[in-house]
This record gives structure tokens, C-alpha cells and sequence, in this order.
């Protein structure tokens, strides 16, 4: 670890728990400190020393169009030089919001929240208000932020922390939350027969959206890095919301201008260059030059990507639901994620997170990580 990285550490520990602010960021999983970022640009970030590394965390998907994006930028800056916060409704908020409906039909009204775990929160709020039900069905190992009645069986740092289940839940909330293997469809159509008239939502992650989910949760890449959550569905459902409604919901930095400027900006860019489709494109390449190192190494891997998004697991294929990522090897993963750290390339620093690619990744970085890849899988 670089030293200025190290010191910050050791001050962040005298005052923050765990030295940071939200638990995977500490490295737990995988041993050692945390570096700490002095500045990103693209798909590139620098920690306080200095070092460069090719980021596939893009800070858990905002960077959808790598980190401090011109049009992003120069909307905060524009948006901020007018106020940063009203509390009084502004523009920004009605555009992001009819440009949210138009890309989403099944979203005819939105409300914007801070952050993903206030809108799965007001959510769950607000179908258990629609339908007067209080049941949720989710699923083992998915993650929806640290909403109290979610964090059952729930993934992300919740599972590798330990505490999937987290302490200070009351168990009488939890007990309204059944989790299910993820991929039996059979046993979804069963629980929902055996819980008749009782379930007033199933939250899915990520969104193979059938069995009856009510509403949509949106966060990070609709905020272009700055703090927005948003959740949104049929008109019908969401007038149950206050003030229309008597679900009540409420944030005095919801739909932020600078986070309104940002989010928009961001999403009309991807739209302008066809994000989406250059996205899928890198991802082959990726998943390409990752198989052929993947084919050279002895020891069992498997590899998902969908779009951008992509994961190695340490384990034998297939692994479908949660039991079988849990069957990784953790200690090769350790391995493999400072092997790759040391040659500048950051993945999370978790085997069960995630890999994102952004549009600033080039063709270049692409195939210097492959590279990378195949010297920590060597390495192992
Ligand atoms: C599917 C999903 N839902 C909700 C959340 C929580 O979002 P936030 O961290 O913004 O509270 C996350 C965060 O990783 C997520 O991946």
C-alpha cells in the first residue's frame, strides 16, 4: 500500500468505523488496506501517491461513462453556480423525470430519492401501502441496499461481512421478508400460493422483472455520480404516495439540481453515443481476451459477463444462484485481486461484487487487463 494511502487509513480508523464509509471499501476480503483516491479521470484513477490503476469499480456503476465526464462535469458546475439546493421544486427534477417515463413505459410517475436504499425502502413502503399486504419475497444473496426488512440473506457487503443478516433488525421485521433461492421459479409460484393474499411485493436483482414486481427501483448510473436514487411505476400506485397519497415519503435533498444536472447529463450522453451498443462491444472484447487466459489457467474459474457487467469467479461452472458463488475460493480471489492491484489494474476487492466497464475504457485498457489477467491467474 502506498504510504499516504496508509497514513489516511490510519487516521480514517480513529475516526470513522472501520476507517471507512460504507464496509466493502475497507478490504476486508481480501486482506490489506485500502489505497485512497486522490483523482479519476476516464477509466483511470490515481491514489494519493500517485499510482495509476485501469478502475473496474467505476464507484459501483455511476461511471457508467468513466469517472469525471465532460458533460457530467459541466452540468454540476452550471447547475451548482445557481444554488446548491432549494427544497423548492426546480426544472431539472420534471426533466429527468419525463426523460425516466420515456425511456421506462412501465414508469408512468417517478419520485426521486438520495440513494438506492431510500428508494428500495420507500418502495417497499409504498406497494405495502398500495396493497395493504406486508409481505416481500426476495431473493438469498441479492442485495438492495441496507433497508431493514431487505437485509435477509442479502449480498454485497452484507454477505461478506458476515451478517447477511444484519444485527439490529428486529426480528419481527425480518420475519415479513421471505428470502428464496434465486433461479427456482417453481418455488416463487409456490410461496406465492402458500402466502396467498399476503405478499405485497417480489424485488428482484437483477431485474428478469416477472412474478409480479410492482414498481422499479433506479439509482447510480440516473445520478452521474452524484447521490440519486429514484423509484417509479404504474400511475395508479404511485398517487398512493404523499401528497397525493397516504404513504408517506419525503427528502429535503431529493431531486438536487446538481444531482438532477448530472443524471441527466449523463444518460442523454449515453443515448448521444449509443452507450449501450459501444458498452456490449468492449464487453466482448473483454469476455474474449478473459476466456483465452481463463483457458490457460489451472485452477477452476468461471467467468459471467452481461453487458458491461462482468464477474471471475474462483469456482467451478455453473453457478446460477447464490450456493454456487458461495462455493468460490476466497483465498485464490485474495490472490488474484492484489496480483491485479499491483500491476495497476483495481477490480472490487470483493469475489462477490461486481466488475463494471464504462465508455471511457479504450480498446487499450481493454486488452492491457486481459493481459494483467492472465499474469494473476499465473500467479495463483
Ligand atoms: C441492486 C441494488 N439495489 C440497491 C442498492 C443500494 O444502493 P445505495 O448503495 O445507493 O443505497 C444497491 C447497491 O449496490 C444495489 O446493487
Amino acid at each position: 500500500m502506498t504510504r499516504r494511502s496508509s497514513e489516511l487509513f490510519a487516521a480514517a480508523q480513529e475516526c470513522i468505523p472501520g476507517g471507512v464509509n460504507s464496509p466493502v471499501r475497507a478490504h476486508r476480503n481480501v486482506g490489506g488496506e485500502p489505497f485512497f483516491v486522490g483523482r479519476a479521470a476516464g477509466a483511470k484513477i490515481w491514489d494519493v501517491d500517485g499510482k495509476e490503476y485501469i478502475d473496474y469499480v467505476g464507484s459501483w456503476g455511476p461511471a457508467i461513462l468513466g469517472h469525471a465526464a465532460k458533460v457530467a462535469v459541466d452540468a454540476v458546475q452550471t447547475a451548482a453556480a445557481r444554488g446548491l439546493s432549494f427544497g423548492i421544486p426546480n426544472p431539472l427534477e420534471v426533466e429527468l423525470a419525463e426523460l425516466i417515463c420515456q425511456w421506462m413505459p412501465s414508469v408512468e410517475k417517478v419520485r426521486m430519492v438520495n440513494s438506492g436504499t431510500e428508494a428500495t425502502m420507500s418502495c417497499i413502503r409504498l406497494v405495502r401501502g398500495f396493497t395493504g399486504r406486508d409481505k416481500v419475497i426476495k431473493f438469498d444473496g441479492c442485495y438492495h441496499g441496507h433497508v431493514d426488512s431487505l437485509l435477509v440473506k442479502a449480498g454485497s457487503g452484507a454477505l461478506t461481512h458476515g451478517s447477511p443478516d444484519s444485527a439490529g433488525v428486529p426480528k419481527s421485521f425480518a420475519e415479513l421478508t421471505i428470502s428464496l433461492p434465486f433461479n427456482d421459479v417453481d418455488l416463487v409460484r409456490k410461496t406465492l400460493n402458500e402466502n396467498k393474499d399476503e405478499i405485497a411485493a417480489v424485488i428482484l436483482e437483477p431485474i428478469p422483472a416477472n412474478a409480479g414486481l410492482y414498481l422499479t427501483v433506479l439509482g447510480k448510473v440516473i445520478g452521474g455520480g452524484l447521490p440519486v436514487g429514484a423509484f417509479g411505476g404504474r400511475t395508479e400506485i404511485m398517487n398512493r404516495l404523499s401528497p397525493d397519497g397516504p404513504v408517506y415519503q419525503a427528502g429535503t435533498l431529493s431531486g438536487n439540481p446538481l444531482a438532477m444536472a448530472a443524471g441527466l447529463a449523463q444518460l442523454r450522453e449515453l443515448e448521444r453515443i449509443d452507450g449501450w451498443e459501444l458498452l456490449e462491444k468492449l464487453g466482448t472484447t473483454y469476455e474474449q481476451l478473459t476466456r483465452d487466459a481463463i483457458a490457460h489457467a489451472e485452477i477452476d474459474i468461471t467467468f459471467h459477463r452481461i453487458g458491461s457487467m462482468f464477474c471471475l469467479f474462483f469456482a467451478p461452472p455453473s453457478i446460477v444462484d447464490l450456493g454456487g458463488a458461495k462455493r468460490s475460493n476466497l483465498k485464490n480471489f485474495a490472490k488474484f485481486f492484489h496480483a491485479c492491484l499491483e500491476r495497476g489494474v483495481y477490480f472490487a476487492p470483493s469475489q462477490f461484487e461486481t466488475g463494471f466497464i464504462s465508455t471511457a475504457h479504450t480498446p487499450d485498457d481493454i486488452e492491457a487487463t486481459a493481459k494483467v489477467v492472465r499474469e494473476a491467474l499465473r500467479s495463483i
